[in-house]
């Protein structure tokens, strides 16, 4: 954690889930405080108004998983950041690494798309994060420098923004970076942050996210700089996600 950072917990359903999914977001919506952290799902485009609905004065906020970067036209199958806003969501993921593989979208296009979350009211989720192969030539640290220089715009603020470090190789395999990996990397972002955004950067949440799990959530949660966890596996079952944000001190 980083003081004076109020945690984010931040479920990633991916292209999980249809309408009886909803009674996972029921229960964690029941379940969350909103005092110590905040918590977020972010749902498939298809359940976003449902699940915006549900979590009508509830501590829980709801969020989509990419966007287009503008705001309507000949974009066939894309939604834009308007779009979302109009289901009652408050934050898009932008560059996951999923969509930056499977849609080949690189920093310009994740940058695009923050900076429509951003224009639209809403708070980005920028994702970073190296290969196995790229940590193993111990390129993690020039990785992730290259991509907030890339995919993060320069006038961003702690309100509209939160970076997410998912190093590639931990997403959905239950490996996980020692916690002096995370402690290092985690520093290294919030150095690079203040570089790019000065004072705005030693605000900015920075997230941990790759196999994060009610066993490991507690250790991983209490790391300098880690404020707040993405959460894809662990998070379609309330009573794993609620486990990890009991986690939170
Ligand atoms: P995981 O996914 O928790 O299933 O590893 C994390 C993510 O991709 O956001």
């Amino acid at each position: 954690m980083t003081p004076q950072i109020k945690p984010l917990i931040a479920g990633n359903w991916k292209m999980n889930g249809t309408s009886s999914q909803l009674t996972e977001l029921k229960a964690i919506a029941a379940g969350v405080s909103g005092e110590k952290y905040d918590a977020l799902i972010c749902t498939p485009a298809t359940l976003l108004h449902r699940a915006a609905q549900s979590c009508v004065d509830t501590a829980l906020s709801v969020g989509a998983q990419d966007c287009h970067a503008n705001s309507s036209g000949a974009h066939t199958g894309d939604t834009s950041a308007d779009m979302i806003k109009d289901t009652g969501a408050t934050h898009i993921i932008v560059g996951h690494s999923e969509r930056r593989t499977d849609h080949g979208e690189t920093d310009a296009n994740v940058m695009a798309k923050a900076q429509a979350t951003q224009t639209t009211d809403m708070v980005a989720i920028i994702c970073i994060g190296e290969t196995r192969e790229e940590r193993e030539q111990g390129r993690a640290n020039e990785i992730a420098s290259a991509q907030i220089k890339g995919s993060v715009p320069t006038d961003s603020t702690p309100e509209n923004t939160v970076i997410a470090y998912e190093p590639v190789w931990a997403i959905g395999t239950g490996l996980v970076p020692s916690t002096d990996d995370i402690a290092s990397i985690h520093a290294h972002i919030r150095s690079e942050l203040i570089d790019l955004l000065g004072e705005a950067g030693s605000k900015m949440k920075i997230l941990y996210g790759g196999s994060l799990k009610p066993a490991n959530a507690h250790e991983i949660l209490a790391i300098n700089n880690v404020d707040g966890g993405l959460i894809g596996g662990a998070s379609l079952k309330s009573t794993d996600f609620l486990a990890i944000c009991a986690a939170v001190e």
